[in-house]
């Protein structure tokens, strides 16, 4: 099953939109337009009727998150108020007591709400947790073996889950986060003689084909949409 990005001009680079259950990876630097991007396809989805929630995972508090996007286009106060989009926030509390504290937070705050679209705001933060249980840090394939599970978690309740990641460009073909999802979108920002350039690339899409190469696209009070080549 195909679902809408929301994003102007991504479903048709997508091929038909984002495929349903699956794991989406959103990699960029900082300031490359992850959050907004993700957030943009939630305030949406939700707008028409799907459950949503986002989950900061240290990416700012919930007021933050919402004080940010409010100054964008795409924001929908009655989405939030109706509960149709539900935002959390993952703080170095719940991370700290580890693996096991961050899975239980999800289940039973997000998983057991049964939304369709879900985004985890930044999955590379895993990388610093440990075990809840042995109270020490990851071992050898152990975050891997988590990340897994986590994601097979929304796989299973056929859940879109989008997570965004905190890496370059340069290295996502030999991330060990993009072997772990079925789709890679891959977001760069470049200061020209022209202004500030963004581009998105999609690395790879399991199950389906998609349009390769640098796509340009905006971020402007409406909120993030692709331009035409040439434009
Ligand atoms: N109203 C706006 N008009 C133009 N650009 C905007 C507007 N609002 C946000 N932006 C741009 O969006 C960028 C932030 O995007 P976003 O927060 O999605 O990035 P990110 O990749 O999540 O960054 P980080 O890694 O810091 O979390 C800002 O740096 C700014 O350039
Ligand atoms: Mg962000």
């Amino acid at each position: 099953m195909r679902n809408s990005s929301f994003i102007k001009g991504l479903d048709d680079i997508l091929c038909g939109g984002f495929i349903s259950p699956s794991t989406v990876l959103i990699a960029g630097t900082a300031g490359s337009g992850k959050t907004n991007i993700c957030l943009q396809s939630l305030f949406n989805a939700s707008g028409r009727g799907e459950k949503c929630a986002y989950i900061s995972l240290l990416s700012g508090s919930r007021n933050k998150v919402i004080s940010t996007t409010r100054q964008l286009g795409f924001f929908d106060d009655q989405v939030l108020t109706s509960g149709m989009l539900a935002i959390h926030s993952i703080g170095t509390d719940i991370i700290a007591k580890g693996d096991f504290s961050i899975f239980e937070y999800i289940t039973d705050n997000v998983l057991d709400t049964s939304p369709t679209r879900v985004v985890i705001d930044t999955i590379t933060i895993l990388e610093s947790i440990g075990s809840t249980f042995e109270e020490r840090e990851f071992r050898g394939c152990e975050l891997r073996a988590f990340t897994q599970s986590l994601f097979m978690e929304f796989e299973e309740r056929g859940i879109l889950l989008m997570v965004t990641g905190e890496i370059n460009p340069e290295s996502i073909t030999v991330s060990h986060w993009s072997y772990m999802a079925d789709t890679i979108l891959s977001l760069e920002r470049k200061t020209a003689d022209s202004g500030l350039e963004r581009h998105l690339e999609v690395i790879k899409m399991r199950g389906s084909d998609f349009i390769p190469g640098k796509h340009p696209f905006v971020i402007d009070p409406e909120g993030i949409y692709m331009l035409k080549k040439g434009t």
